[in-house]
């Protein structure tokens, strides 16, 4: 574009173009014009009439753009809500997804409210995990390891904007932990799709390393089970998202790394999404 006009016709015009790639343009619309005017959506009501700043119709007309060569929404507002945390995205990291709201709860019912606890979230991507139980339990210690650096910087970004502690280490799944580190919850939404998967497609946006495990979707949860019993304390609990068809796997992946009686917990949709299960030492 640009997007001349007042503040409503441009509402309307951004709506009707959206209307080809999503099936609530006009929410998406007061979305993206939210974020261009810097209000909220009460403000956007009243600026109705007023006409729509150069900067923000020129920020708004590049989103657009975006929006309509298919890049998921998210990554167009440059922001997308997780557990009640506003979080920064960027193609760097993955959209944080409800279903990894899952693993939050999981998490948060294994942490007292209070009293000091040491969590470790691996492949942390925004910081979602880590940051979301951070903010619900502030006497934990968290800690949170990722391997791409700049998907490390929007987590260290996104801590930094929420007031919120974690240790951010950038590296392989455990590798750049200190020796001595004992966790008593770990937490990992990694990668678990198989090469031939037949949603990559529709997920081409995304980070591929955040996604693709290898051959057979399973290789991440794998590791990362194998080596938990290593960094945690006696009696602590790993916690891990997978996909809906893969909980049979992960709860053999944990046996056989020592871990007691894994058990499945499934999304709003009653399918199998986070296996975990605890360590007896
Ligand atoms: C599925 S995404 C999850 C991101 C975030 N935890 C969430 O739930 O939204 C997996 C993350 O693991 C990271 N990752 C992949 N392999 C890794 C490895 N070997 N060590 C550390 N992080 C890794 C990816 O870069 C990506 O950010």
């Amino acid at each position: 574009m640009p997007v001349p006009g007042t503040v409503g016709g441009t509402l309307r015009k951004v709506a009707s173009r959206l209307g080809v790639v999503s099936d609530q343009p006009e929410q998406e619309a007061r979305w993206l014009l939210e974020i261009a005017l810097g209000c909220d959506a009460a403000d956007l009501l009243r600026l109705g009439a007023q006409s729509l700043p150069a900067a923000a119709a020129q920020w708004l007309s590049e989103r657009v753009e975006r929006r309509l060569a298919g890049v998921p929404l998210p990554y167009c507002l440059g922001a997308w809500s997780f557990y009640g945390l506003e979080m920064a995205v960027d193609p760097a990291v993955l959209i944080p997804r409800p279903d990894t709201e899952v693993l939050v709860e999981l998490a948060l019912g294994h942490l007292p409210r209070e009293g000091a606890r040491r969590v470790l979230d691996l492949g942390t991507g925004s910081g979602a995990v880590a940051l979301a139980v951070a903010r619900a339990r502030p006497e934990a210690e968290l800690w949170a390891v990722e391997r791409s650096p700049e998907a490390l910087a929007v987590a260290q970004s996104n801590g930094r904007r929420l007031g919120l502690t974690v240790h951010w280490l950038e590296g392989d799944w455990y590798a750049s932990l200190p020796a001595a580190a004992r966790f008593d919850l770990i937490l990992a939404n990694p990668p678990y799709l198989a090469a031939d998967d037949p949603h990559l497609p529709a997920l081409r946006h995304e980070p591929q390393e955040a996604l693709l495990a290898g051959p057979t979707g399973l290789e991440c949860l794998a590791e990362i089970a194998a080596e938990a019993p290593a960094h945690l304390v006696a009696g602590g609990v790993l916690g891990l998202e997978h996909g809906a068809e893969q909980g049979e796997a992960v709860r053999a992946l944990l046996r056989a790394a020592g871990f007691d009686q894994p058990r499945t917990h499934r999304d709003l949709a009653g399918r199998e999404r986070v296996t975990s299960a605890s360590f007896p030492g």
